[in-house]
């Protein structure tokens, strides 16, 4: 059995570990700090195997030896948004937690694949990368699968058609400059830019590029996790059974898309190695405009966590 490490056992986390014991892909550990908390939400979720029927193993700690021969490292560790926050915000603190949990987990599991889930996203992949000294292959942000989804259901609820027939793609960084790709993202093979007015689109783009902050203004006292872990557990499904799956996820730019040296919301395609192969499509004059804007926003926060830690 594959087993998989998610380090953070709160809302993300744990919600990451029911989403994944649903599809029977790994034996689970959850690590946190918490005395007792993953101990306690493991052995729940143990517990209701018998009715769901799958033969998953899951376990809580609060101690990294437990995740010793992961396949996978999902990292969720590290403090959510409140209302006015925005994700740069959470900068410093969340950086010592991402920093520590990277270096921890890669003591007893060498050859794991890293998924970084932790907010400011680009940024702690891009820590996580650092730290570890991982190739780029190993270690990838989740974003872009959430944002594109927050889309795909935006345009299901304008349209009333079905989300299997709507495919959408948004690029960038995690935050409000994030670039959904209007052109390309499509009903049943129709551009949205031919399916929809021109200001019903514009609102979709809107509402998805602040999609997170909807969620944080309507919770009060946390952010989203059911759709982020959702798309930590599609990420790893297809990661361990080596679908050769074409999502946009953050990946540290070697020189695509004219970028080097940071993690950025590219479309990448994902199998058991990680990232096998990251995909160049053609922006055009305005899509490229946008990513230029994320792209100096992501690398201003790199810039700042160069300032806090010596990576
Ligand atoms: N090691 C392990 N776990 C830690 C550590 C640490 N050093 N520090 C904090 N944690 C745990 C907390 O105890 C908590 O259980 O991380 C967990 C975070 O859970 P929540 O507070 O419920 O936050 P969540 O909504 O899961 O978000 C976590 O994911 O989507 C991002 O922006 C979000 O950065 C945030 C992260």
């Amino acid at each position: 059995m594959n087993k998989i490490s998610i380090i953070g056992a709160g809302m993300t986390g744990s919600t990451t570990a029911h989403w994944l014991a649903e599809r029977e892909l790994a034996d689970l550990v959850l690590v946190d700090v918490v005395e007792g908390m993953p101990q306690g939400k493991g052995l729940d979720m143990l517990e209701a195997m018998p009715i769901i029927g799958r033969d998953v193993e899951i376990v809580g700690s609060n101690d990294y030896a437990a995740t010793k021969g992961s396949d996978i490292i999902i990292i969720t560790a590290g403090l959510p948004r409140k209302p006015g926050m925005s994700r740069d915000d959470l900068l410093s603190a969340n950086a010592e937690i991402v920093g520590k949990a990277a270096t921890e987990t890669l003591k007893y599991s060498p050859d794991a694949v890293y998924v970084v889930l932790t907010n400011p996203l680009d940024t702690m992949a891009y820590l996580t990368m650092k730290m570890t000294k991982l190739p780029r292959e190993r270690v990838i942000g989740q974003a872009g699968v959430l944002d594109s989804a927050r889309m795909r259901a935006f345009v299901a609820l304008e349209t009333g058609v079905s989300i299997e027939n709507i495919q959408c793609y948004v690029l960038g960084g995690h935050g409000d400059e994030m670039v959904p790709l209007t052109k390309i993202s499509n009903i049943a093979g129709v551009s949205l830019r031919d399916y929809l007015p021109a200001d019903r689109l514009e609102a979709i783009v809107n509402r998805t590029r602040k999609g997170g902050g909807e969620i944080v203004n309507l919770l009060k006292t946390g952010s989203a996790f059911y759709a982020p872990s959702a798309a930590c557990a599609q990420m790893a499904e297809a990661i361990l059974k080596d679908k050769h799956l074409i999502v946009p996820c953050a990946a540290h730019m070697q020189g695509e898309y004219g970028l080097n040296d940071m993690f950025f919301g590219v479309p990448v395609m994902l199998g058991r190695k990680g990232i096998e192969k990251i995909v160049e499509y053609k922006l055009d004059a305005d899509e490229k405009a946008a990513f230029d804007k994320s792209a100096a926003s992501v690398k201003e926060t790199h810039e700042a966590l160069k300032k806090l830690v010596k990576i």
